[in-house]
C-alpha cells in the first residue's frame, strides 16, 4: 500500500534546504517527503522522521537503515521537543508537518477509518495507546457523542446520529465499520448526493479519538520553539478545522505579543517569533487530475524570525 506525497515540489521549494541541516518530517508516513528532503541534502545533512503509526515507523526504520542520515521515531508530534532531546538535537533547520491520516491508514479495513471497507472499528492511528472508536461509541452519552460530531465535523445531524448510535447499541455492540456506518446513514433525513452520508461523522471520531486538533495546536508551538532563526515551517492541512487552526496559530506568532494596554509599554518590544511567508497553497491541476487526494491539501509557511 502506497501514499503519494501531496504538494511534494512545493513543500521542498518552500522549506529552502540546505545541504548540511537538520530537518525534522513530524508525519512520515511511508517517507514520500523524507525521502525528497534526502535527495536534496548532502553527507552531513539528516531528516529526522516521527510517526504514531507504528507501521509508519517500520517503513522508516527500514529507511534509516538504508541512509544513516535518517532517523525515525515512534511519538506524536505534540512530543517532539522530547524526541529531538532524547537525539541530542536542540534546534532544526525545517520542519515539515503533512497532517491527517495517510492512504495504507485509509486503505487498510483493519485499521478502521474507513466506511467504504469494512473492518474493526479502531481508527486510532497508533493502536498500541489510547481508546479506540468502538470502546469510546460503547461507553460516550449521547451529548457526548452529538457535541463530537457538531465540533469536530460540523455534521447538522448530529443530536439525531447520536441518539439512533444510542439506541443502536443496546440492541448489539457496535463493532464494525459498517455496521456504525449504516447506523449513521439511517439517522440522516436529508443527504447529500455528492457524500457518502457517513463522511463528517467518521471524520468527525476520527478527529476525537486521535486528539488531532489539540496534536496540531501543541505541534506548531513545539515546532516554533525547535526552529533555527531563518528555518521553515511547513503545514499541510486537509480539512478546514485543520486549516483555520493552523492559519489561526501562524498569525498570532506572527504579530507581536498585545501586552495588557492598561500598561506603559515595556522598554523592549518583544518580536514576533514567525513571519509568515506568501500566500496559502493549493495543488495545480496536474497534480489534483493524478492524485484526488490532494483536492482539499492546503500548504501554509512561516520563517522563524528571532533566536529567543
Ligand atoms: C498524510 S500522512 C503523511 C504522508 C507522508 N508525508 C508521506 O509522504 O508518506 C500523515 C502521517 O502522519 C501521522 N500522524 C498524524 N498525526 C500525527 C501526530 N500527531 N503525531 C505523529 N504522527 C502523526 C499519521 O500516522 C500518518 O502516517
Amino acid at each position: 500500500m502506497s501514499h503519494i506525497p501531496v504538494l511534494l515540489h512545493e513543500a521542498l521549494t518552500a522549506l529552502c534546504i540546505q545541504g548540511d541541516g537538520i530537518y525534522l518530517d513530524c508525519t512520515f508516513g511511508r517517507g514520500g517527503h523524507s525521502k525528497a528532503m534526502l535527495a536534496e541534502l548532502g553527507q552531513s545533512g539528516r531528516v529526522i522522521g516521527l510517526d504514531r503509526d507504528p507501521s509508519a515507523v517500520v517503513v522508516g526504520e527500514e529507511l534509516g537503515a538504508a541512509d544513516p542520515r535518517f532517523h525515525i521515531v515512534h511519538t506524536a508530534f505534540s512530543a517532539l521537543e522530547s524526541a529531538l532531546d532524547q537525539l541530542g538535537i536542540g534546534r532544526v533547520h525545517g520542519i515539515l508537518m503533512d497532517l491527517g491520516v495517510s492512504s495504507p491508514q485509509l486503505d487498510d479495513a483493519a485499521r478502521g477509518f474507513s466506511f467504504q471497507a469494512d473492518g474493526p472499528l479502531d481508527m486510532r492511528m497508533d493502536p498500541t495507546h489510547g481508546e479506540s472508536a468502538a470502546a469510546w461509541i460503547a461507553r460516550a452519552e449521547a451529548d457526548e457523542i452529538a457535541h463530537v460530531l457538531w465540533v469536530f465535523g460540523e455534521e447538522r445531524f448530529s443530536r439525531r446520529i447520536a441518539r439512533a448510535i444510542v439506541e443502536a447499541r443496546v440492541l448489539e455492540p457496535i463493532v464494525t465499520t459498517s455496521q456504525l456506518g449504516r447506523i449513521i446513514a439511517n439517522a440522516q433525513p436529508k443527504r447529500d448526493p455528492n457524500k457518502h452520508p457517513a463522511t463528517r461523522a467518521f471524520q468527525a471520531i476520527r478527529l476525537f479519538i486521535n486528539g488531532e486538533l489539540s496534536e496540531v495546536e501543541q505541534g506548531l508551538s513545539a515546532a516554533v520553539n525547535r526552529l533555527e532563526v531563518g528555518g521553515r515551517l511547513v503545514v499541510i492541512s486537509f480539512h478546514s478545522l485543520e486549516d483555520r487552526l493552523v492559519k489561526r496559530a501562524l498569525r498570532d506568532a506572527s504579530r507581536p505579543p498585545q501586552g495588557d494596554p492598561r500598561m506603559p509599554l515595556p522598554e523592549t518590544v518583544a518580536q514576533p517569533k514567525l513571519k509568515l511567508i506568501g500566500k496559502a497553497i493549493k495543488a495545480g491541476p496536474d497534480e489534483l487530475s493524478k492524485n484526488p487526494r490532494a483536492r482539499s491539501a492546503v500548504l501554509r509557511i512561516a520563517e522563524r524570525t528571532e533566536a529567543a
